[in-house]
């Protein structure tokens, strides 16, 4: 077990996707993305840059209302939001743990609103605003398997 932590800046949406192109590019079966950061933090920006990089082109919009879109891409990519969840036993009663326990890759928008009920194997993604148009985007899990997505953004900052 390690622990591994990579901080990106993007100076404008499309350098938030680039980010998530990464992320999508060298995605993995099982794959779970817990995104975490306040409202227009770039949670759902993001998440499109990963579907892109997992080869697909279509649109990520929000699932506000059906709370998981599934998209096929180079693997299945389901990306949940729990804004509209209130509760921890309204999100244990979603039963997402097929989606989370499967080969897809999994992309969770406001997974801070149920602490503990994700895999271990996951990886933690913060966004914070820095001013209207920068964020830091934060990586990090203490799973071995994101320790080599952590290069590959690494590699990125150092360009
Ligand atoms: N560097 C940046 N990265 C991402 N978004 C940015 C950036 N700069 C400005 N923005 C703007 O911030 C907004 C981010 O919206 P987005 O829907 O991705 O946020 P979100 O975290 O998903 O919000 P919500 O909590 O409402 O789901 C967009 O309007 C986008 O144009
Ligand atoms: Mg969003």
């Amino acid at each position: 077990m390690s622990y591994v932590c990579v901080g990106l800046t993007a100076q404008s949406p499309e350098e938030t996707q680039a980010i998530g192109r990464l992320l999508g590019m060298s995605a993995m079966p099982g794959d779970v993305y817990l995104l975490v950061g306040n409202l227009g933090a770039g949670k759902t920006t993001l998440t499109q840059g990963i579907l892109w990089g997992l080869g697909s082109d279509e649109y990520a919009r929000s699932p506000t209302f059906v709370l998981v879109n599934e998209y096929n891409a180079r693997l299945t990519m389901y990306h949940m939001d729990l804004y509209r969840l209130d509760s921890y036993e309204e999100i244990v009663e979603l039963g997402l743990e097929e989606h989370l326990d499967g080969d897809g890759v999994c992309v969770v928008e406001w997974a801070d609103k149920a602490p503990g009920y994700f895999p271990e194997d996951h990886a933690m993604i913060t966004l914070d605003v820095v001013d209207p148009d920068t964020r830091r985007i934060s990586l990090s899990s203490e799973s071995d398997r994101y320790a080599e997505i952590a290069r590959v953004l690494q590699a990125q900052q150092s360009k």
